[in-house]
């Protein structure tokens, strides 16, 4: 019997040798020394020895339970030690490490510059008003004096998305902001028809011209469309706002000129000019040695424009102005190449 209280001893040590891991520690500790392991069959069967071999038999398997016991115990502590040890190890973590950078996105400069000026045209009490870039050529021309055979409405010049069997008024991607003046009017008219409530908007939005694409012009740029309609409004209004909105948006001692321009929606048709930036008039690349740099189309709502929106012109007056936050960024940043801007290429967008 002591014989083979050795062997299982022996067995079971050997066996403990081999385990390395937390589940075989469990497989090991159920088979060597678990309820129906031999070990504990030799306890189970105490009983049907004789009476002097039961004291000899019982504390010779009491002893190599206590043995086995003990082992296990230290051989657990090895295995979670080394697994402790392995996963410091293998998760050292470097706090003298630097960060890798997490890429932020930005806005767009058109975007930016979009924003800027809406920003200082609601300081001066213009409203966002968004008009539609799907129009007719009702609203994109005839209703804003543009004659029937005036050059801007070649097929060349505009994309044209449904013209079939729609006669004089197919329907096209909108050429400029203005469209957005007959919107704005008609609706603030439809409030009051008899008395038409005073307008002051400002019109962000796409536009597209079927151009060629070159550093000068693209086929699809923002305008910012201003409308102020009312009573007792005169181009010294025009003007004074114009000239603040220039202050607001160049500095306090921006310089603006004004030149005559024409407008079919417009009448009188002027054009703004600020002071070159760059140079401060003196005359460089940028301003193109003029000391000037154009910003913006503005005029005197052409009575026609008035009717069509519901405002009779005898007895309300406007000015409008569409103005460029591409070309005001280019001038802004420098930028020399319009195509650029819907390039994509985020080295140029991670500049602004
Ligand atoms: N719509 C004109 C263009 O695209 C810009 C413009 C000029 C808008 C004069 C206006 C204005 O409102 O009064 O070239």
């Amino acid at each position: 019997m002591s014989d083979q209280l050795n062997d299982i001893e022996k067995a079971a040590l050997d066996a403990l040798d081999a385990v390395t891991s937390e589940d075989a520690l469990q497989a090991w500790k159920t088979a060597y020394i678990g309820r129906s392991s031999p070990l504990m069959l030799v306890f189970a069967g105490l009983g049907k020895l004789s009476k002097e071999e039961k004291p000899v038999v019982g504390q010779a398997a009491n002893r190599v339970k206590v043995a086995l016991e003990a082992a296990f115990e230290e051989r657990t502590k090895a295995v979670k030690d080394a697994a402790l040890a392995k996963s410091l190890e293998e998760e050292q973590l470097d706090v003298t490490l630097p960060g890798r950078p997490a890429p932020r996105g930005r806005l767009h400069p058109s975007t930016v510059q979009l924003r800027r000026v809406l920003d200082i045209l609601a300081e001066m009490g213009f409203q966002v008003y968004t008009s539609r870039e799907v129009e007719t050529d009702e609203y994109n021309f005839q209703l804003l004096n543009f004659p029937l055979h005036h050059p801007a409405r070649e097929m060349q010049d505009s994309f044209y998305i449904e013209a079939e069997g729609r006669g004089d008024n197919p329907i096209l991607l909108r050429t400029q902001t203005s469209p957005g003046q007959l919107r704005a009017m008609r609706e603030y008219a439809a409030t009051n028809p008899q008395n038409p409530p005073p307008i002051r908007i400002a019109s962000p939005g796409m536009c597209y011209r079927y151009e060629q694409i070159t550093a000068r012009s693209e086929i699809q740029f923002n305008q910012v469309e201003g409308l102020a309609v009312g009573e007792n409004i005169t181009f010294a209004d025009l003007k004074g706002t114009l000239t603040d909105f220039a202050r607001r948006m160049f500095g306090q001692h921006a310089r603006v000129r004004f030149r005559a321009d024409h407008f079919p929606f417009t009448e009188p048709s002027a054009e703004m000019d600020v002071e070159c930036f760059v140079c401060g008039g003196k005359g460089c690349s940028v301003c193109r040695r003029s000391g000037w740099l154009e910003i913006l189309g503005c005029g005197m709502v052409h009575p026609n424009v008035l009717m069509n929106g519901g405002y009779d012109p005898k007895r309300y007056t406007g000015f409008a102005f569409g103005m460029g936050p591409e070309r005001q960024a280019m001038l802004r940043y420098r930028i020399e190449d319009i195509r650029y801007f819907w390039g994509n290429d985020v080295r140029f967008l991670g500049q602004f």
